[in-house]
């Protein structure tokens, strides 16, 4: 088996994969979204906080399964620095006393192996990764073979739904709390232009809808809970279609038979509606993460490395600092 830690932002979690099976044997997380939704965001000191506290207390729910594990595997890069480093000094400890490897995971591989999570793995797949940090669309060639085919050029798609949430007081997370009211909302009361339509960038953007949807609330002054809810839904629209509008040119350009969407964001129900109707269109097979693993959590991280385990891809115990470079 394989002990997995995850940590690189709010969400404490800990599982441990039969590595022959791919078997999901113990998962869980804690997530500290409360002590952060005063502060309208993550507090990266206080997560660090939070982590240390909560990492060591799941760990003591496994300690059942020490006998039978081969590897360690911990998140190390991309995040928040002081948050990552709580998960990888606990994988550090725990190579030393029992004596394992280390495997250390790259956040992004993470989400694209959520896609796997107790299932053989797929390869190739074209993935939308939507998420708090990132949104990317990605050629998955295989373990390790991923090259991006686009990328945000400022704010990411879930972050923008985390801005839009503050604006209109509804605390963070911001995208459950933005779909539930967008539910409820007229997505054709406000007309908000599509980010870089004109644009032949293969590209995203959002801080221009974020920008367009505060100088729409501010006009409004005094909102309503149905004037919030059609900011919501009215915003939430022009978001997808955004990356709709240019998933259309890239679709245009490839024969994509297998599309996938991973990451937190790609738990929205109305995107994931979009895409579906973007995959039937092009006749290609849409994959998904169960909903539960579609944000940070520490099953996804052990399938990766059930799959780095067969290839012995283990890392020197001092080459695993986590570090704040972004690659995939
Ligand atoms: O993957 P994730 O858990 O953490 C990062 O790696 O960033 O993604 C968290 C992001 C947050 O920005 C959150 O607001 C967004 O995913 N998110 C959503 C939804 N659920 C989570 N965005 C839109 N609609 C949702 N239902
Ligand atoms: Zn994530």
């Amino acid at each position: 088996m394989i002990l997995s830690i995850e940590s690189s932002c709010d969400d404490s979690s800990i599982a441990i994969t039969e590595i022959k099976t791919k078997k999901l044997i113990y998962h869980k997380k804690i997530s500290q979204e409360l002590e952060h939704s005063v502060y309208g965001g993550v507090v990266p000191e206080l997560a660090a906080r939070l982590h240390a506290t909560a990492l060591p207390k799941i760990l003591k729910e496994t300690e059942e399964f020490f006998p039978s594990l081969k590897a360690i595997a911990v998140t190390n890069q991309p995040g928040l620095s002081v948050t990552l480093v709580e998960g990888v000094t606990m994988a550090q400890a725990l190579s030393i006393s029992l004596d394992l490897p280390i495997i250390a995971v790259n956040h992004l591989h993470g989400h694209i192996y959520s896609l796997f999570i107790e299932k053989q793995t797929h390869f190739p797949q074209t993935i939308l990764l939507v998420s708090g940090g990132h949104t990317q669309v990605i050629e998955a060639r295989g373990f390790n073979d991923f090259e991006i085919l686009a990328s945000t050029m400022d704010d990411s798609f879930g972050e923008s739904f985390d801005k839009v949430s503050k604006m209109l007081g509804l605390g963070y997370p911001g995208g459950p709390v933005v779909e539930a009211y967008a539910k409820k909302g007229n997505m054709d009361r406000f007309n908000f232009t599509v980010p870089l339509l004109h644009s032949p960038k293969i590209a995203f953007s959002y801080s221009g809808l974020k920008n367009q949807v505060r100088l729409k609330i501010e006009a409004l002054g005094d909102l309503s809970e149905q004037d919030k809810c059609d900011v919501c839904a009215s915003f939430q629209k022009i978001a997808s279609a955004h990356l709709i509008q240019k998933l259309k040119k890239i679709f245009k350009t490839r024969n994509i038979k297998d599309f996938a969407i991973v990451g937190g964001a790609s738990a929205n129900l109305y995107l994931r509606g979009e895409i579906e109707k973007l995959c039937d269109t092009h006749g290609s097979k849409l994959h998904l993460a169960e909903l539960k693993f579609c944000s940070d959590n520490a099953a996804m991280i052990g399938r990766y490395a059930v799959d780095a385990y067969h290839l012995e891809k283990f890392k020197e115990f001092d080459e695993i600092t986590s570090s704040p470079k972004v690659t995939i």
